[in-house]
């Protein structure tokens, strides 16, 4: 039951790389199901556009319930029985960015309290392992440059780098679960790295 998340900062590079993984996944033959967050079912896809709509005014907590919500839907919907059937997974996104953004970025609650709630949205479910794509929020932006910014990618420099450190603590926490690449370098090099993690995780892919 081979459950895959990737984490990072928007403009990180993640859905590239995503995109990459799942192609080579499928191209030995597996069927891939990919997920982001929030979405992935319809009641987290309606929530997803209240969350990113900019025109909107939503407090931070608030704002975590409502990503929690998303999430616990699509755990309870698709992951918990896809996993139950073995069938391997990627997430674009998951707890992580609720402790990273909401958490870290913007202080909405005590981490306690964060953490309780993670754990109820997931069902307790946590990822085999995590990949999180660390830029740093200059080149991150210049990715980005053209491309209309949605409500959490309007929360300012600060916000991001509260962000940032936010991840770089998770991985500090839990080394075993979070591969840190480096996803500033070329998409090749990035790649590269993380099929070196994915294959010292689960053995050969083939
Ligand atoms: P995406 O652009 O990578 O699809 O993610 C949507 C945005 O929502 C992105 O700015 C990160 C943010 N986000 C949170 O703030 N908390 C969360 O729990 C999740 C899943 C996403």
């Amino acid at each position: 039951m081979p459950l895959i998340t990737f984490e990072g900062i928007d403009g990180c590079g993640k859905s590239t790389q995503i995109q990459k993984l799942k192609a080579l996944l499928e191209g030995t033959g597996r069927k891939v199901y990919l997920f982001r967050e929030p979405g992935g079912t319809p009641l987290s896809e309606e929530i997803r556009a209240i969350l990113l709509d900019s025109n909107r005014t939503i407090h931070p907590v608030t704002e975590m319930i409502l990503f929690s919500a998303a999430r616990s839907d699509l755990i309870t919907q698709q992951v918990q029985p896809l996993l139950q059937r073995g069938e391997w997974i990627i997430l674009d996104r998951f707890y992580d960015s609720t402790t990273a953004y909401q958490g870290y970025g913007r202080e909405a609650v005590r981490m306690e309290e964060l953490s309780n709630l993670n754990h109820l949205a997931t069902n307790g479910v946590i990822p085999d392992i995590t990949f999180y794509l660390r830029v740093d929020r200059e080149t991150a932006s210049k990715r980005r440059e053209g491309e209309a910014a949605d409500r959490m990618e309007g929360a300012g420099d600060a916000f991001f780098e509260r962000v940032i450190q936010g991840y770089d603590q998770i991985a500090e926490r839990e080394p075993d679960r979070v591969t840190v690449l480096d996803a500033s370098q070329p998409v090749e090099k990035v790649f590269d790295d993380l099929m070196v993690a994915l294959k010292h995780h689960y053995g050969e892919i083939d």
